[in-house]
């Protein structure tokens, strides 16, 4: 099932998301919706707090970045309960986008490796190092979990250029492909 994307100016992106134990209801059947969701919506990754549920899991699957970075070829997981144990390695910059932040790409500057313990969707706790644009892309859906986005990783500048663009999300007016969660009134 597709679910609806919440945009930027919902609080559900701004609050720190909690932990779930193996009894999580339909657990399966939520990831199975969240890749749905994320494939209808030609998106690489999607966190919980993007379809409003205050949760850590995380879907990503970054194969159609191969192309230009090899390191992303199958790069295919569920990410439940994650921590950042470390960050490393020299800082880059990619240029990011966000379901959440239809039509604002912006070159953003993090860490190119980093150590990550978690859980996959069966529950079996994983620790493992990813590097480059798999580093990347789980950073960007890391920070969901954590209430930021990330456009907060600009320069003020940046950001204010990008005011009127944000402005008209918060307020549903944007154009997209896919569903986006009407804005709370
Ligand atoms: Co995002």
């Amino acid at each position: 099932m597709i679910l609806p994307i919440v945009g930027y100016g919902n609080s559900i992106l701004r609050k720190v998301a909690k932990d779930i134990d193996q009894d999580y209801p339909n657990l399966k059947e939520l990831i199975d919706n969240m890749y749905e969701t994320m494939y209808n919506a030609s998106g690489i990754g999607l966190a919980a707090p993007q379809i409003d549920l205050s949760i850590r899991l995380i879907v990503i699957d970054a194969d159609a970045l191969k192309e230009n970075y090899p390191e992303a070829e199958n790069f295919k997981k569920v990410f439940i309960n994650p921590q950042i144990v470390e960050e490393s390695g020299e800082k880059w910059l990619f240029e990011e986008g966000c379901l959440s932040l239809p039509n604002i790409h912006e070159e953003v500057s993090r860490h190119s490796i980093v150590k990550v313990r978690y859980y996959d969707e069966d529950f079996i706790e994983r620790e493992e190092t990813f590097q480059g644009a798999k580093a990347r892309v789980f950073q960007h859906e890391y920070d969901h979990l954590e209430g930021k986005v990330f456009v907060d990783r600009i320069s003020p500048l940046k950001k204010t250029l990008l005011k009127r663009k944000l402005n008209n999300i918060s307020e549903g007016k944007v154009q997209t492909s896919y569903r986006m969660k009407r804005p709370k009134a």
